[in-house]
């Protein structure tokens, strides 16, 4: 049996998400600060699930400090979590709710090394490139340096960083906190967009008025999910 699912590309393999893009299940992580004997412990996760099936837009919300941003994490393996499982597609992309991007350089630098990343072929490169700045409507800061940028536009060029490779699965932490109200429309084109070709999203918010846009939601309370 093991021979034969090392053979399958992994993300054919029958393991434990069984059909599904993503699943995080009972998951707990702690934070740990300060030292003895003034040491406190943080709860933030005590067992959230998360699933994911292809096809669908599913919100994440809860309180400020409530863990969203933390259990995120958890689920695209930037934090190890204390205790459960985390079984993902390899495509993925993540929008980190702070943008990590290099002051130095232009959005067709960062574009350009993150699909060099991605092992992306030029044309591919080129072709992705191009949609999301139609879709974000940023191409006239192409050749601008981030330092140059407003937040707004950096927002926009921390989601197409996530977008490049036109993953299965996307995971966005609060995307459009600095969108204007035209991108913020076009942000939900766009994901209505990928949502058709079958890629699925997690999308953190903090805005009631979001709810309607989503298939499903996960709240956060008290460190469990509660789906709605
Ligand atoms: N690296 C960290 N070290 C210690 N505490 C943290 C760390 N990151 C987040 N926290 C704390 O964990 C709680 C949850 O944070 P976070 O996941 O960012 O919440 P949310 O995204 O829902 O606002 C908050 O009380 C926050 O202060
Ligand atoms: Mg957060």
């Amino acid at each position: 049996m093991t021979s034969i699912q090392a053979d399958i590309p992994a993300d054919h393999r029958t393991d434990g998400r069984a059909g599904s893009l993503l699943e995080g299940n009972g998951l707990w992580k702690a934070y740990r600060r300060g030292w003895w004997p003034q040491r406190r412990t943080l709860q933030v996760l005590k067992g959230a699930d998360v699933t994911l099936r292809p096809g669908e837009i599913v919100g994440l919300v809860g309180e400020n400090g409530s863990g969203k941003s933390t259990l995120m994490k958890t689920l695209v393996g930037d934090l190890q979590p204390d205790r459960g499982t985390v079984e993902r597609t390899p495509s993925f992309g993540y929008c980190p709710q702070t943008p990590v991007l290099y002051e130095r350089l232009s959005c067709n630098e960062h574009l350009d090394l993150f699909g060099v990343a991605y092992d992306l072929d030029p044309a591919a490169l080129s072709i992705s490139r191009q949609r999301l700045y139609d879709e974000l409507d940023f191409a006239r800061f192409a050749d601008t340096r981030v330092e140059e940028l407003s937040g707004g536009t950096r927002s926009k060029l921390n989601l197409a960083l996530a977008m490049i490779h036109d993953p299965d699965l996307l995971l966005l932490d609060e995307p459009y906190a600095g969108f204007d109200w035209d991108t913020y429309q076009r942000f939900w084109d766009l994901t209505a967009a990928r949502r058709s070709a079958g890629s699925s999203l997690l999308i953190i918010s903090h805005f009631i008025a979001d709810e309607e846009r989503f298939d499903r939601i996960y709240d956060l309370v008290d460190g469990v999910t509660e789906q709605r």
